[in-house]
């Protein structure tokens, strides 16, 4: 079997401006994992949040400058655009302006991601404003945020709102916990994410690598061609600023296990008593 090609929207390649690469040797280190691991293109997301929007753009915009260099000199064959991970918190408004809030600065989709935990209030205007400007928010890994697992009505409601949903590699082969990989694999099976994305942050242990072995798990329980526009084609649409098809949706995959398993004995017990 050929190994497929990925197209990752969120990484934290940049070095010394988030909690990703720590310096320079380290993002070369990453870039050269990236190429190995059949990635062709890579959005830079560094966390966006506390900074000022002129202070954050100085040392994105120049590691992001810095890094292409880089990429052109080693010879590797790999893109690299610029965006950013919003945090959703009172500045975010503030940080819109900028060149790296959206992908490529296409004003078409911009990555955002919640407190991992505590629920936080006001999402759907947020979405709904992103919205009137033309912009369609991606929600970075919903399947991390454990108050979210007790509702994910939410995040269908989010997603009929216009959200777009992005999981995480690592969460579908488990490197968040059982709990975690189950959320993350019941989205994808209820057709809500529309991104899977390798949000690496080191080339040790949140790594590209993640996406290859999603991939090879998401092959036993998707088509291969939905696991191609998960990890390649959408991906691709998002960079280039192009709508994204949805999927239908199936929310009786939301169900864990032993509800299902509830509720396919329900549905065997009406069909014999209820006429
Ligand atoms: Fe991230």
């Amino acid at each position: 079997m050929t190994s497929p090609k990925f197209i990752d929207i969120h990484s934290h390649i940049l070095y010394r401006v988030d909690d990703g690469s720590k310096s320079e040797k380290m993002s070369l280190k990453m870039l050269e994992l990236a190429v190995k691991t059949n990635i062709t293109h890579l959005v830079a997301t560094p966390h966006a949040n506390d900074l000022t929007q002129k202070e954050q753009s100085e040392r994105f915009e120049k590691r992001f400058e810095h890094l292409q260099l880089m990429i052109e000199k080693n010879g590797l064959p790999l893109q690299l655009s610029l965006g950013s991970e919003l945090f959703f918190g009172p500045g975010i408004e503030t940080l819109l302006e900028a060149p790296w809030a959206t992908f490529n600065n296409n004003r078409k989709y911009l990555l955002f991601e919640l407190p991992l935990y505590e629920m936080p209030k006001e999402v759907e205007h947020f979405i709904f404003e992103r919205h009137l400007e033309g912009i369609t928010p991606i929600l970075a890994h919903p399947e991390r945020y454990t108050y979210l697992h007790k509702q994910l009505h939410k995040i269908v409601d989010w997603y009929h709102q216009g959200c777009l949903m992005q999981v995480n590699a690592g969460s579908i082969v488990g490197q968040f916990g059982e709990r975690v990989a189950s959320v993350g694999q019941r989205l994808l099976r209820a057709g809500l994410a529309q991104f899977v994305a390798s949000d690496a942050h080191d080339p040790e242990y949140r790594t590209y690598l993640a996406l290859p072995d999603a991939y090879e798990k998401m092959l036993t329980f998707l088509p291969e061609e939905m696991a191609g526009q998960l990890t390649y084609t959408n991906p691709l649409k998002a960079i280039r600023g192009q709508s994204i098809d949805a999927y239908e949706i199936d929310e009786s995959q939301l169900l864990e296990d032993r509800w299902k398993s509830v509720a396919g004995f329900w549905t065997q017990i009406k069909k014999r008593f209820v006429r």
